[in-house]
């Protein structure tokens, strides 16, 4: 794996949108794996600029995102398909259609997982997955546990995880329990991974990511399996890595 250390959020967030719109550039269909969350608001923000300027052209850019919450449906403000309206799509030049996202609102999980699934695979997989990581160490919503989940899977989420959302929220009883995530494996068939991650508050799981045992209780250890994975990380969020 290779490690990036910027001197803050700002530059690690230009530099992952500088590669971003590298491949898209490079690939004109790049698809391209999203997160949402607090991490990545400047490298969309960046994103935007770039396409502003007519320097970036999203018209072939297919998107897949990593997850939604269930039972908010896409215009829900709290919903991650209104966060990436609000940060990303409704402001460059994406096809609609280009658009994917689990549905959290769907009637059979189960049928719509494998979906989400197939079209990522009728896409030809995902050529650059772009992720943050929890607190927990978790990667989309895959929370810590005994086991790995391959696929597209409905989820619950953890206590700690639900609370680090709650900012999002009016209050932290409008968090939903339960969520329709990447699985593990969908995130690793990827053929590049950047992984993004700042502040303090992230700097243990990024520690255990980069330095414990590989184990689905750090789901994000298990990134190191994969032959191409990058993290990007400030200053704070690396700060134990040199810690013995
Ligand atoms: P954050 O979330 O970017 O809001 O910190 C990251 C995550 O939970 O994966």
């Amino acid at each position: 794996m290779n490690i990036v250390i910027c001197k803050n959020y700002l530059e690690m967030s230009c530099q992952v949108a500088g590669i971003v719109a590298e491949s898209i550039r490079e690939h004109v269909d790049l698809k391209l794996g999203l997160p949402t969350g607090e991490t990545p608001k400047a490298m969309y923000a960046e994103l935007v600029k770039l396409f502003r300027e007519g320097n970036l052209d999203f018209s072939e850019t297919v998107t897949f995102n990593l997850d939604e919450y269930v039972g908010l449906s896409s215009v829900d403000p709290n919903s991650f398909r209104c966060f990436m309206n609000e940060n990303l799509f409704d402001h460059i030049n994406i096809r609609s259609s280009n658009i994917h996202f689990p549905d959290g609102i769907s009637e059979c999980f189960e049928d719509e997982c494998q979906a989400y699934e197939d079209s990522i695979q009728k896409a030809g997989g995902i050529g650059l997955q772009l992720l943050g990581i929890g607190r927990n160490g978790h990667i989309g919503f895959n929370e810590p546990g005994d086991f790995i989940r391959d696929i597209t899977s409905k989820v619950n989420l953890t206590e700690d995880t639900i609370n680090a959302n709650a900012r999002f929220f009016k209050t932290p009883s409008e968090v939903p329990s339960t969520a329709v995530s990447m699985g593990i494996g969908t995130i690793m068939r990827a053929k590049s991974i950047i992984l993004m991650a700042n502040g303090d508050s992230k700097a243990q799981a990024v520690k255990e990511a980069v330095k414990g045992p590989i184990t689905p209780h750090l789901p994000a250890s298990l990134l190191r399996l994969h032959p191409d994975v990058t993290f990007f990380l400030d200053r704070e969020a690396s700060s134990l890595l040199e810690a013995k």
